[in-house]
């Protein structure tokens, strides 16, 4: 969709996610690699929908329920064509900055009416956060890392994390310096099933979760502190530091910016549901579905994965995340696609966005 048909739609929600917390780097290795292909993505911030482009698609049609989420990916459209890449860095909130005002001015030129209004009203926290950082989910670790993080570690200690190590040495930062009875007495408090339903989640979403959500998250962040790097984790540096360090998400590393701002043409931007995408009669050879699925019911999400398997070329590819609920092809459809369980196996090592439980690739036969 045209930002001009954005354009007098209902009025603007909140953004939940101003920065994608998926990594790009193992969404764009499960996708086909096909140049020409027609690729559709669920916008959220925007950012994987960008990364897209690297695969060289004819194009990436981005859909999302959100106006608010649609108008983070029309901002990188705008600031990918108005900003040199460090200034980028800087207004989006890696790098920290003292010019994000002039910055945001210059971007917002280049934007829809609706877009420069939702942005031009958040300027003071882009000017405090960066516009990566403004949005609900990244309030909640913002509360995390401002109130709770110094309760249980020394700004020494969190600044360690970040330094590279081997594996083996990591396993015994891990265990004697992150693993503190503090640190567990903090997960068991703030991740018990009563505070996560006073916080507003429901109880219910955990039920999937084997043994405690604590205990869950342990494992998450085992995950992220072992078997990846942390010092190549940008995901983990914004948590626990606000802002990234050395390592970028793919959409915002330097090697990439030319090429994204080259194929922004080939984004085709739709407000509305997926569900709305697969009726259109267009056939597409790769989904990011991110984790969609968690919030439709088993029956919805059979009828919808049936839905996404009529809008798809032979060979296409569902990649998609659960963070607590189980979803993977619905009985109905297990002879339709072939699941690629290596590439599966091989790509959960490497997913820095340490948090979902399961990762899937689901290729249409
Ligand atoms: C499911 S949320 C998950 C966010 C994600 N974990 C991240 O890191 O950004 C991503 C986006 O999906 C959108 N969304 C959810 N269900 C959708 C649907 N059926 N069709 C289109 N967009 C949808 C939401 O509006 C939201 O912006």
């Amino acid at each position: 969709m045209q930002s001009s048909e954005i354009a007098g739609k209902a009025r603007f929600d909140h953004i939940r996610y101003a920065q994608l917390w998926e990594d790009a780097d193992v969404l764009c290795a499960a996708l086909p690699q096909q140049p020409g292909a027609t690729l559709v993505s669920i916008c959220s911030a925007g950012d994987n929908a960008l990364t897209m482009l690297l695969l060289d698609p004819a194009r990436v049609v981005v859909v999302d329920l959100s106006a608010a989420q649609i108008a983070c990916l029309q901002l990188r459209i705008a600031a990918f064509r108005a900003l040199t890449h460090p200034e980028f860095l800087e207004l989006f909130g890696a790098r920290p900055s003292q010019r994000r005002a002039g910055l945001l001015d210059r971007v917002l030129v280049g934007c829809d009416a609706e877009t420069r209004a939702l942005w031009t009203a958040l300027k003071p926290d882009v000017i405090k956060h960066g516009a990566g950082g403004v949005g609900k989910f990244e309030r909640y670790f913002r509360v995390f890392r401002r109130f709770l993080l110094p309760l249980v570690h020394s700004r020494k200690t969190l600044e360690d994390i970040f330094v590279s190590r081997t594996k083996p040495k990591r396993e015994v930062f891990l265990n004697t310096r992150f693993n503190s009875w503090r640190w567990k007495l903090l997960l068991n408090v703030f991740f018990s099933r009563f505070m996560m339903g006073r916080m507003g989640r429901d109880k219910a979403f955990f039920d999937h979760v084997e043994g405690s959500v604590a205990q869950h998250v342990a494992r998450r962040i085992r995950h992220a502190a072992v078997t990846c790097d942390p010092a190549e984790n940008p995901y983990l540096h914004w948590i626990l530091k606000g802002g990234h360090g050395t390592a970028l998400p793919m959409t915002w590393r330097a090697e990439n910016y030319e090429t994204i701002r080259s194929r922004l043409d080939r984004l085709d931007i739709r407000l509305g549901s997926l569900e709305a995408f697969v009726t259109t009669g267009e056939k597409a050879d790769g989904f990011n579905l991110s984790d969609i699925f968690e919030y439709m019911s088993a029956d919805m999400f059979a009828q919808v994965y049936g839905a996404v398997l009529a809008a798809s070329n032979p060979g296409a590819r569902l990649v998609y995340w659960n963070m607590m609920v189980p979803r993977r092809v619905p009985a109905a459809y297990r002879d339709k696609v072939v699941t690629r369980t290596a590439d599966e196996a091989r790509l959960k090592l490497l997913d820095k966005a340490f948090f979902y439980s399961d990762f899937v690739i689901e290729e249409v036969l």
